[in-house]
């Protein structure tokens, strides 16, 4: 027999002056392999058209459909309700700006932070335009990939503490990121370069270790093991630069 689904659903429209925000409770009936952006589809369709929600690829790829699946960030697309309890609360992810219910513009936050971490690969060597790819030892490739698989979800920035109450704390995401560019041989930054974007308490050192991000990324990024590696080689780019020699005063 299936289910009697119970939604509660946050809906605020920042941009009605009259609208406050509330919960919405919708019933639904389950039906096999239902997914949350199917049933959020389906009260879309059937019960409330005005419910502000996002999704494009609905494959877990493109990143737009996180939320805060009771109390646990994740994506609706992923999420099969079979996996929840009948009564299923959902809210928009935090730190983002609210668009509406469960929409949120990540993509400012993203562009922000990847600005400031100057999120590139930072080289003066000329590319030959008629070759379209260097060669890279497999392993270093795989290394590299590894840490791209990142869709820019926002899940681990939501479940963070740090960053829930640091607006300038850049997140898992962008010390995941600085860590993929340290291992690229292409990005010619420094040591100095490097711990000049991530090496402050806006970055590795801001961290309080509460591994949330781990927890809750849906491609499961090694997000714990990149922290503790960047960690020691900003401590160890810091303890270097203490014990610089010194520069003899002129004569
Ligand atoms: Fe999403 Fe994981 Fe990327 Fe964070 S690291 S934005 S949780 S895919
Ligand atoms: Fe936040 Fe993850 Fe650090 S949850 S405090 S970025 S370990
Ligand atoms: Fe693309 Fe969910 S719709 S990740």
């Amino acid at each position: 027999m299936s289910r009697q689904l119970i939604f509660n659903i946050f809906r605020y429209n920042p941009q009605d002056p009259g609208s406050l925000p509330r919960t919405d409770t919708f019933i639904l009936e389950e039906t096999p392999s239902m997914t949350l952006f199917i049933a959020l589809n389906r009260i879309r369709e059937e019960q409330d058209p005005s419910l502000q929600f996002d999704f494009a690829c609905r494959m877990a790829i493109c990143g737009s459909c996180g939320m805060v699946i009771n109390g646990r960030p994740g994506l609706a697309c992923k999420t099969l309700t079979k996996e929840l309890p009948a009564e299923i609360t959902l809210m928009p992810l935090p730190v983002f700006k609210l668009v509406g219910d469960l929409s949120v513009d990540t993509g400012t936050w993203f562009r922000t932070t990847n600005t400031k971490i100057q999120s590139w690969i930072h080289t003066d060597q000329e590319f030959d335009p008629a070759v379209v790819e260097e060669r890279m030892e497999n392993d270093l490739a795989n290394a590299i990939f590894e840490l791209e698989r990142c869709i820019e979800c926002g899940c681990c920035v939501a479940a963070c503490g740090t960053a829930n109450m640091r607006e300038d704390f850049v997140g898992a995401f962008a010390l995941n990121r600085i860590a993929r560019f340290m291992l690229d041989p292409r990005d010619q930054r420094s040591e100095a370069e490097y711990f000049e974007v991530v090496g402050t308490d806006q970055g590795v050192f801001g961290c309080m270790g509460l591994l949330a991000c781990e927890d809750v990324c849906p491609r499961e990024l090694p997000l714990q093991d990149q922290l503790g590696i960047l960690r020691r080689k900003m401590g160890f780019i810091s303890l270097k630069s203490l014990f610089k020699p010194k520069a003899r005063a002129a004569s």
